[in-house]
C-alpha cells in the first residue's frame, strides 16, 4: 500500500511535530544512550523530528534523517540546523542504504503505521544499529480518539483510518513484533494527550484534508462525505471549550543484542 498522505500542505507535519514534541522528549530523556552517538531518524518527512533529536541528544556526533520522499528532504535540507551534524538522505526504510551496526542509536516516529510490512523495516533498523545500541519507534493506536462536546465525526475516525492505513492499529502490536524479531525485553509506554489546545482538533482536519484524495480514490468515501466530515471537524475546531483526546502513542524500545 502506497503512503497515503499527500504532504502538499507542510503545516499537517509542522503540527504534528508540535503536538507530539513533548511526547517524543519524554522518551529521549528516559534512553539510556551512549555518548558521542551516530543516531539515525527513519522517515523523516521533513526533518522535524530529526531536529528535535538533534537538540534533545547533546552527545550526537552524526545525525542522518532518510525519508523515501525527496520533495520533503529539500525541505528538510534548506532548514538550518545545528553546526552541521544533520544531514538528510533520500531512502526506502525497508532497504537502508548503510553497513550493518553503523548507529548507536535508530528512531522512527509515525512511520510503521503507513507500511504493509512494519516487521521488514524494523528488522532493517535492528540490522543498522550497534549491538548495545537503541532501536526506539513511537507509533499511533487509531482505535479511539475522541472529543466532548462529542462529534459524529471522531467517532468514523477508527473505521476510516483502519480501511486507509496499513496498519491503524499499530500500537498495540510493536511489543509482538520486537520480540518476533528475536529482540528479548521490550520497553512499553503509552501516553495519551489530552486538552483544550485548538492545534489538537485542527490535526484531525488537517489529516482529514490531506488524506480525502486517497479516501476517494479507494472508494472509503465520497466526495460528499468527505466534504460533510472536514465540514464537522472544523465546525469542532472552531467550536470553544471543546476537550479532544488524541489516539494514545506507543512509544516502544530495545536495547539490540
Ligand atoms: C507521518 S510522517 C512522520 C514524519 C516524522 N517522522 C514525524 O514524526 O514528524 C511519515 C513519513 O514517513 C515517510 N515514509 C513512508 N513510507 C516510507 C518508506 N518506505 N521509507 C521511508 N520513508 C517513508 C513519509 O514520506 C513521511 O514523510
Amino acid at each position: 500500500m502506497a503512503y497515503a498522505i499527500s504532504e502538499q500542505n507542510l503545516e499537517r507535519q509542522k503540527l504534528l511535530a508540535r503536538i507530539m514534541g513533548p511526547v517524543t522528549d519524554q522518551l529521549l530523556e528516559s534512553l539510556p544512550l551512549p555518548s558521542l552517538s551516530r543516531c539515525l531518524d527513519v522517515g523523516c518527512g521533513m526533518g522535524e523530528t530529526t531536529r528535535q533529536l538533534a537538540g534533545k541528544l547533546d552527545n550526537v556526533v552524526e545525525l542522518i534523517g532518510v525519508d523515501q520522499d525527496s520533495s520533503l528532504i529539500e525541505v528538510a535540507r534548506s532548514v538550518p540546523g545545528p553546526d552541521g551534524k544533520i544531514t538528510f538522505q533520500q531512502g526506502d526504510a525497508a532497504h537502508l542504504s548503510f553497513e550493518d551496526q553503523t548507529f548507536d542509536f535508530v528512531f522512527a516516529r509515525y512511520l510503521l503505521h503507513h507500511l504493509d510490512h512494519p516487521q521488514v523495516v524494523l528488522a532493517e533498523m535492528l540490522r543498522v544499529c550497534k549491538s548495545g545500541g537503541i532501536v526506539a519507534v513511537q507509533e499511533p493506536d487509531c482505535a479511539k480518539q475522541y472529543c466532548y462536546p462529542e462529534s459524529w465525526a471522531y467517532e468514523k475516525i477508527p473505521n476510516i483510518y483502519g480501511r486507509l492505513f496499513a496498519n491503524a492499529f499499530i500500537g498495540r502490536q510493536l511489543y509482538s513484533l520486537f520480540r518476533r524479531l528475536g529482540c528479548p525485553l521490550p520497553h512499553i509506554d503509552v501516553m495519551t494527550i489530552a486538552g483544550v489546545n485548538v492545534e489538537l482538533r485542527r490535526s484531525y482536519r488537517m489529516v482529514m484534508e490531506a488524506i480525502g484524495p486517497a479516501l476517494m480514490e479507494k472508494g472509503i468515501l465520497d466526495s460528499k462525505e468527505l466534504e460533510d466530515l472536514c465540514e464537522e471537524l472544523r465546525r469542532v475546531e472552531e467550536q470553544d471549550d471543546v476537550l479532544c483526546v488524541w489516539s494514545p502513542t506507543f512509544s516502544v524500545w530495545v536495547n539490540r543484542t
